[in-house]
């Protein structure tokens, strides 16, 4: 099938190669010239794990391609799926203005069927706006398409592997012609296939990720009392995890979430619960939680260093998680800012988002940036977890502890084991695990 992909984001890049490798034709739109220039010669401005050697055998395939001229593309396409930004508005509503923008374009372009599909994380209804946009610009000329939504379930870092293998695949239509479509277009994947009406779909995305955000501040919320009593959070969350109907995925505690969808989308659901005047303060009460994890880590590093001003401050991990370069909404953003603010010396290492990083905060007397995980606690008075990328899992505890000025571990992601971190003398603090002598 011919098939347009609307944004080249980490959802719609990942989209379009999957696509490409699925054995359609696939083109890439984006207003950004740059990035489009940059794919057009082969090189991907992110970074996530398998994507580029699958994008580069798409593209000698010639199966994949780019343009900023979103006209030519919806003409040349069967079916456009949309993957631009639904980010948040000041007041948590999604701001649709891409979504709008495209459906406008797509209208002025109908030169027969197509299909629209929605895969960015869109409000309950959105389906609806899009279908009367395309007849509005119409200006009521019948015209032949079908709307449909189709969410995104992909992790950062892991978006690959879950575009070839998702728990399931949701499709929501009206029509049966875009029913066999999608079916067709994702025949060859071995999965689940959910159809359903078009706002069930819609509603199936909000749902899933504001629920897994919900475990998360749970499970957050339950590492707080750990610190007060003693208990520790990790055997509590596999002790739970073992009843089948919790699971132990995302029951680990820490920072909490970041990224584009977690906390925008946690939101949005709010806004347009309370916006049927519903009563949604559970999804206000899951973002307090996440919003408070910053400010109780640092005041584990107060506890432990007393003083923060001039003290140097390693910090390991800067993207939002592990194997992503993003760093939307990481909680090393605030936890910089924070620091910062006390004067202290940061030294910052990740291995993929620091180029990301030095967007927000340049390298300066007070910000440097390290080129391995080793060099940052070189002199530090305390060491920070803050994104638990897998080498630091296995650091070397006695050459940190060496290198150190004093050995402080504040581990926000809780990858060490408190009775391990005793045995080289460090002052250890995690999310719920107690402390360490
Ligand atoms: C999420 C959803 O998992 C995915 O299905 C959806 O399509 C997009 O949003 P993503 O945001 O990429 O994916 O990452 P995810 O692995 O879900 O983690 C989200 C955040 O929660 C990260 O900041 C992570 O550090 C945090 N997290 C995750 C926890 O704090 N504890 C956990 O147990 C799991």
């Amino acid at each position: 099938m011919k098939v347009a992909v609307v944004g080249t984001g980490y959802v719609g890049l990942v989209t379009a190669v999957g696509l490409a490798k699925l054995g359609n034709e696939v083109i890439g739109v984006d207003k950004d010239i740059n990035k489009i220039d940059m794919l057009g010669k082969g090189k991907l401005p992110i970074y996530e794990p398998g994507l580029n050697e699958l994008f580069l055998s798409v593209l000698e395939e010639g199966k994949l391609d780019f343009s900023t001229d979103i006209g030519a593309a919806v003409r040349n396409s069967d079916v456009i799926f949309i993957c631009v930004g639904t980010p948040s508005l000041d007041d948590g509503t999604a701001d649709l203005s891409q979504v709008e923008e495209v459906a406008r374009t797509v209208s002025e372009n109908l030169d027969g069927y197509k299909l629209i599909v929605e895969k960015s994380t869109v409000p309950v209804n959105t389906a609806r706006w899009i279908k009367r946009t395309i007849e509005l610009y119409n200006k009521g000329k019948r015209v032949d398409f079908d709307v449909a939504s189709n969410p995104e379930f992909l992790r950062e870092g892991k978006a690959v592997y879950d575009f070839f293998h998702p728990d399931r695949i949701v499709i929501g239509v009206d029509s049966k012609r875009a029913e066999n479509m999608l079916l067709e277009l994702y025949a060859p994947v071995n999965a689940k296939i959910l159809v359903t009406d078009i706002p069930t779909a819609e509603l199936i995305k909000h749902a899933s990720n504001s629920f897994l955000a919900m475990k998360i501040s749970f499970i957050n919320m339950i590492s707080d009392l750990c610190d007060k009593t003693g208990a520790d959070v990790k055997m509590v969350a596999d002790g739970m995890g073992l009843d089948s109907r919790i699971g132990r995925a995302f029951l680990d505690a820490g920072l909490g979430y970041g990224g584009s969808c977690f906390p925008k989308d946690t939101r949005a659901l709010f806004r347009i619960g309370e916006g049927y005047h519903l009563d949604f303060e559970l999804l206000k009460v899951v973002d307090r939680i996440n919003l408070k994890r910053i400010e109780k880590f640092i005041d584990k590093l107060k506890d432990a260093l007393w003083v923060l001003k001039d003290k140097v401050v390693a910090v390991w991990g800067l993207s939002f998680k592990p194997d992503t370069d993003d760093i939307r909404e990481a909680p090393s953003i605030k936890i910089i800012k924070e620091l910062l603010k006390e004067d202290a010396h940061l030294r910052l290492y990740d291995p993929k988002a620091m180029e990301n990083m030095k967007r927000l905060f340049p390298p300066d007397e007070r910000v440097e940036y390290v080129d391995d995980m080793y060099s940052a606690v070189d002199g530090a008075h305390a060491l920070l977890v803050v994104a638990e990328w897998g080498e630091f899992k296995d650091a070397d505890l006695s050459r940190v502890a060496s290198l150190m000025k004093t050995p402080v571990v504040v581990d926000g992601r809780n990858i060490f084991e408190p009775g391990e971190m005793a045995k080289y003398g460090i002052f250890y603090c995690g999310m719920g695990r107690g402390k360490s002598v």
